[in-house]
């Protein structure tokens, strides 16, 4: 048995209104777009086989974008829906046949909460030899019938009724199939595909859907599920370090922190050589996986010989904003027996926060001697560690 997966995700979310939004399967709750966190639970599902995505020929880009950063999904098939949800699964099911899948789970994007238990349960009873699987939910609310009148006209009773989730699972040539004579006879009128099962005279089986398995539908239902996760998630919060070291040289002067401070050498190296600016540059760039100084600004580079270091900072700078960082503190320790640092801190803080863009109460500059031992003790350079801390958009959990 393979069990492939169907999404369906070409909606246009018209009752969650917003357009201007974009359809709702690419809005984020928890700071991850919708179609993330549905598409991630069937992958790291350990029994799903080949995944299908069923997309609006308008949301390409969209899709590549809100999936980018999804585990697996490179793997994914995608091809594209049609007007109606029956449509869009019809030609995930074509896309799907061929792939070697057995059966298959028809899922909507739209149902981010779909958990492994509930997946284990719709599995037990394809093993137990059911070709047609519905996870559901009792009803719970005492169900009315209302007329055109506004009135009510009766109570229904509510035993034996289910509310229906998704994914619904079923054999993959018998819901084809089925779906296929639904097509033939132009009934484009179900609205999930337990009714196209019935309507063909499949057995379909009910198991127990889950709570928090809702569709979300309407404004109100994206908002209370970004409430929910917001409240659950954790903060993205990284933190980089970075190490440099100049060799002292005679000369007029240093500059650290972009600040000059004149003295009987100077500091040798590609730009201006300022060793704390470097440090901290390299750390920015640790939150986020950018790699490192050299990287950046090569120095075999030409065009970088006795440039102002702050050019390097504030580019890493803006990558860590690109990437959705927020910069929240930077510290940097000077390792030098010459020259005294302390005057200079306070303009040395002023010059990092205005290349960060953050405020000097987030910028902190402490230096040391190294008790005349070593390299740094013996006068022959200047080290420099930094830490940065940023807070990424998002959570981690
Ligand atoms: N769907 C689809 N193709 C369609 C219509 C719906 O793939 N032509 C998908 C939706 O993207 C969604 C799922 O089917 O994941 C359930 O449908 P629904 O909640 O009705 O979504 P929409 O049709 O997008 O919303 P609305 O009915 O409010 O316009
Ligand atoms: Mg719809």
């Amino acid at each position: 048995m393979t069990i492939g997966v169907v999404i369906v995700a070409a909606g246009r979310g018209e009752r969650a209104g917003s357009p201007e939004e974009g359809p709702k399967q690419y809005r984020r709750i928890g700071g991850r777009p919708v179609i993330a966190r549905t598409l991630e639970r069937f992958l790291s599902w350990p029994r799903s086989g080949p995944v299908v995505v069923v997309i609006h020929p308008d949301d390409a880009a969209l899709y590549a974008a809100a999936v980018a950063d999804v585990d697996g999904a490179a793997d994914v098939i995608t091809t594209f829906g049609g007007e109606t949800r029956q449509r869009s699964v019809y030609e995930g099911l074509t896309a799907l046949s061929g792939t070697g899948a057995t059966h298959v789970m028809i899922h909507d994007a739209a149902r981010p909460f779909v958990d492994h238990d509930m997946l284990d349960r719709v599995a037990a009873a394809l093993d137990a030899g059911h070709d047609g699987v519905l996870p559901a939910m009792p009803v719970t609310d005492t169900l009315k019938r209302g007329g055109s009148d506004g009135l009510v006209h009766e109570t229904v009773p509510r035993a034996g009724l289910y509310a229906a989730q998704t994914p619904q699972t079923f054999l993959l040539s018998s819901i084809r199939t089925a779906h296929e004579k639904a097509a033939a006879l132009r009934r484009e009128d179900f609205t999930d595909d337990a009714s196209i099962a019935e309507w063909a005279g499949l057995p379909v089986a009910l198991v127990e859907g889950s709570v928090d398995n809702v569709k979300l539908t309407v404004k109100r239902d994206i908002a209370m599920a970004d409430e929910k996760l917001s409240q659950m998630s954790f903060p993205d919060v990284r933190t980089g370090n970075g190490y440099d070291v100049h060799q002292l040289e005679p000369g007029d002067g240093v500059t650290l922190c972009g600040v000059f401070i004149p003295h009987d050498f100077k500091l040798s190296g590609h730009s201006d050589a300022d060793v704390a600016i470097h440090a901290l540059t390299d750390a920015l760039l640790a939150t986020c996986g950018a790699g490192d100084i050299g990287d950046h600004f090569p120095p075999s580079d030409m065009q970088w010989r006795g440039a102002a270091s702050k050019i390097f900072l504030a580019h890493a700078a803006k990558i860590v904003r690109e990437r959705g960082g927020i910069i929240t503190n930077a510290d940097i320790s000077l390792i030098a027996e010459a020259p005294k640092v302390a005057p200079h801190r306070d303009a040395m803080r002023q010059n990092l926060a205005e290349i960060l863009g953050i405020t000097v109460d987030r910028c902190s500059v402490k230096a040391t001697t190294n008790e005349k031992m070593g390299f740094v003790g013996r006068g022959e350079g200047i080290a420099a560690i930094a830490t940065a801390t940023v807070i990424y958009r998002g959570s981690v959990a």
